[in-house]
């Protein structure tokens, strides 16, 4: 448990740890292709070594230097592992990783945490199994442990109504050892690090408009090539700082290095619509990610504000931090066609409601979102994380800008995505 009481403001510069789903996927595709690759300023959490103790299981072999990797790339011929792979917490782990062992054709099994073990596995099951790869698991293959047995498949067309990237992902990597093309249609899009990535190992990946939607088209039989990647600052982690500058009155950050994917930033773009001053300087290009120096300053009560379900998966896992915001802006905020929150590391909207009523906030919660009706000081609580690391930064940060005191019942958790977040925020903070 940990005890957190209001801080004045915070000023400074920070660069938070990396981005979490691009360092996933440097240890996936560095392990896919042939040739050594070497991966800079990568992610040392919980869930991205959860990712890379499963590819070494595989067989692939790794030198490790703090957050400098070199990876032996096997050119998709894996060894069957001799136990059961363990995802932990990690979604992306388990069904990225799903999307690898479909097209290997020895026996494994895969299986998680207790949160992780309670999450949807059938949205990548059923289109793996429909390329021709043998899938069994709890529930008819929809929970996790998961066992597979891969090989000879062949390519599909899949329409990607949740706006998955997990499940875009694990099809794109499955398809690279299909016969044929593999094809994933995107009515919304879902972050594109994965086929940004792909590039970068030198793959041939289609984009264009179709009908329905954007088309990701790939053909079966490329080969990766191993490279250098760089993995910029992750803005699901640089969100919780720039919140709190935003809470804070006379506060004023600079978060260096951060991906401004357009994939990925739309909870900066919806706080500028709340009248926050968010600039991006200094913007660049690493390892074909866009990037920039995110500059915030404290910008008087935010005004509420409204999110329409197309833009909810650019912000997706920012919502908790994003509904902390919301409850201290003036008037009433809505969420909507956030219905995947209910299956992440926990039920966030449900987590997010209880928590800020906690707080002294009214929350109207519905199937696929909420209303939040903002008021001008949130009261200390005590906060359920459910262990879920988004939940207990957000709610950590609005227990630095409530009255009185807030507890946080399992503050370890956010080890999942960051590590060092309570050092950063003792670094930032002005008493
Ligand atoms: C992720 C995709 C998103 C996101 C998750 C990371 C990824 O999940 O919420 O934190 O790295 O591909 P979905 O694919 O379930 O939308």
């Amino acid at each position: 448990m940990l005890r957190i009481t209001k801080i004045r403001a915070v000023k400074g510069e920070l660069r938070v740890p990396s981005d979490k789903s691009i360092s996933h996927r440097a240890v996936i595709l560095s392990s896919l292709a042939d040739g050594e690759s070497l991966i800079r300023n990568w992610l040392v959490s919980e869930d991205t070594l959860a990712t890379l103790e499963t590819f070494k299981r595989l067989g692939v072999e790794v030198e490790r230097n703090g957050d400098l990797l070199k990876i032996k790339g096997r050119n998709y011929h894996f060894q069957e592992p001799a136990d059961i792979l363990d995802a932990r917490n990690s979604g992306t782990t388990a069904r990225l990783t799903l999307g690898v062992l479909s097209t290997q054709p020895f026996f494994s099994v895969i299986t998680g945490d207790e949160s992780l073990r309670n999450r949807p596995m059938l949205r990548v099951v059923e289109p793996l199994r429909q390329m021709g790869a043998f899938i069994d698991g709890r529930e008819k293959g929809n929970k996790l442990p998961i066992s597979v047995r891969g090989g000879g498949l062949k390519g599909i067309s899949f329409f990607n109504k949740k706006a998955s990237a997990q499940v875009k992902s694990a099809l794109l990597l499955a398809g690279l050892k299909a016969e044929g093309y593999t094809e994933v249609v995107e009515p919304v899009l879902s972050r594109d690090h994965t086929e940004r990535m792909l590039k970068a190992f030198s793959a041939e990946v289609l984009e264009f408009e179709g009908e329905q939607g954007r088309v990701i088209k790939l053909k079966g039989g490329q080969k990766l090539y191993g490279t250098e990647v760089f993995c910029p600052a992750d803005p699901s982690s640089s969100a919780f700082f720039v919140a709190l500058a935003l809470l804070l009155e006379g506060s004023e950050l600079i978060l260096k290095d951060v991906l401004i994917n357009p994939t990925r930033d739309g909870f900066y773009r919806k706080l500028r619509q709340m009248g926050a001053d968010i600039r991006y300087e200094n913007l660049r290009d690493i390892s074909g990610e866009p990037v920039a120096d995110i500059h915030v300053r404290y910008s008087g009560r935010l005004k509420a504000v409204e999110v329409k379900p197309e833009e909810v998966p650019s912000m997706i896992d920012e919502i908790p931090v994003l509904a902390v915001l919301m409850a201290t802006a003036e008037g009433t905020s809505k969420v909507r066609g956030a219905q995947e929150l209910r299956v992440k590391e926990s039920d966030r909207i449900r987590a997010v409601a209880e928590n800020l009523r906690a707080m002294g906030v009214r929350v109207e919660e519905y199937e696929d979102g909420f209303d939040i009706e903002g008021v001008e000081r949130l009261k200390g609580a005590f906060i359920k994380t459910y262990g879920d690391h988004r939940i207990a930064m957000a709610f950590s940060v609005a227990g630095f800008s409530a009255e009185g005191e807030t507890i946080i019942d399992k503050p370890e958790c956010v080890g999942i995505s960051y590590p060092e977040f309570y050092e950063h925020v003792e670094r930032v903070k002005i008493l």
